[in-house]
């Protein structure tokens, strides 16, 4: 359900970014931690209250692509075409970073991330805002992104200022993020476009495998993780693995496919999975924090099958089961302007 804030929300919202605050954005993809991309210390608040390394760079909201300009130093053709095809929408786009920039939100790369979201709340803020909102997901770094209001409110509290609701995000992963620095784009982080998609509209084979040198900190090895440990098997292993769990004391949570659906499992909880990949994206952050929030402690899950959406559905499962003890990079020192 569409949630629509009263005008005065907008002008709230807008009050805060311009006082340096920050606003938490309902994006169609995941709740973004907004921020004044051009205000160094509003940004530096964002890392701060994620408790994300300054290293990892920020996206950049912006109203519409006729504002691509200001934000980066060029455009090249293959980027053209992505952004007049899929803006707005669940593309980001990583080009030169332009002057309007600051090192600040780009971790000190030369490039920027930019996307025009899809979602008619954001896209009333951005243009009333008028600037460019630099926004992460808003949870703390590492843990599973917010697909509803809610989310935000539980896990960031009173460290962000303002919450505007605009209902539950209806992609429910994040953007693809495609390298288009290049004549040859390159997807960094697979999400609400899929490969599919955009091959459709380049008119030729896009990687899906980082080959560029960029560091991309969405490839930590755990990311979008739940506080419960997340273990993938086959899917005629869930039952199996379910009860050996169940029976070494864990409270077992239990991700159920559609094949699965008829097989009697022995867990503490389990959800059944959509047979729709959109309905899957959708719901994926919701049934882990569900499953966390019933107090299950281990989580099985299989990965579906890796085209279309559910290669993002795939990837984030692969890095929520992901080693945990990189959680906190080593610091790292980056020359700020
Ligand atoms: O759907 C989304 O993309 C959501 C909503 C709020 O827009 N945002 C989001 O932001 O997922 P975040 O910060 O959780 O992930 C952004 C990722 C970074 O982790 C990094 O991998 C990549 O974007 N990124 C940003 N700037 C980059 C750059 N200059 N070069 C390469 N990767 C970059
Ligand atoms: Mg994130």
């Amino acid at each position: 359900m569409r949630v629509t804030p009263k005008a005065s929300d907008i002008g709230r919202a807008v009050g805060v970014l311009r006082a340096g605050g920050l606003v938490a954005v309902p994006t169609e993809t995941v709740y973004g931690l907004g921020a004044n991309a051009e205000d160094p210390v509003a940004v530096a608040r964002v890392f701060q209250v994620k408790g994300r390394p300054p290293t990892h760079p920020l996206i950049i909201h912006l109203a519409d692509a006729t504002q691509l300009g200001d934000w980066v130093a060029d455009v090249p053709e293959a980027a053209l075409a992505l952004a007049g095809h899929f803006w707005p929408g669940p593309l980001t786009l990583v080009l030169r970073r332009g002057s309007r920039v600051p090192l600040e939100a780009t971790g000190g790369l030369e490039t920027v991330a930019v996307r025009v979201p899809a979602h008619p709340v954001a896209l009333e803020l951005l243009s009333a805002f008028g600037g460019g909102v630099a926004a992460p997901s808003a949870n703390r770094f590492g843990s599973v992104s917010p697909t509803t209001a809610d989310h935000v409110r539980a896990e960031l509290g009173d460290a962000v200022d303002f919450v505007l609701d605009g209902g539950p995000c209806n992609v429910g992963v994040e953007s693809t993020i495609v390298d288009a620095t290049g004549d040859t784009p390159n997807i960094l982080r697979p999400g609400g476009v899929t490969p599919e998609e955009l091959e459709a509209v380049l008119g030729r084979p896009v990687s899906a495998v980082s080959t560029s040198r960029i560091r991309v900190p969405g490839q930590h090895p755990s990311h979008y993780a739940p506080r419960a440990r997340v273990v993938l098997v086959e899917p005629e292993e869930i039952a199996a693995e379910a009860q050996a769990a169940q029976e070494r004391g864990h409270q077992v949570g239990v991700f159920l496919p559609p094949s699965c659906a008829d097989v009697p499992v022995k867990a503490h909880a389990a959800v059944a999975i959509p047979e729709s990949m959109a309905d899957y994206a959708r719901g994926l952050y919701g049934f882990l924090r569900e499953l966390d929030e019933l107090g299950c402690d281990l989580i099985v899950a299989s990965v579906p099958v890796e085209e279309g959406l559910g290669l993002a559905i795939a990837n984030r499962l692969r890095r929520a089961a992901g080693p945990r003890e990189t959680h906190r990079p080593a610091p790292e020192t980056v020359r700020m302007r």
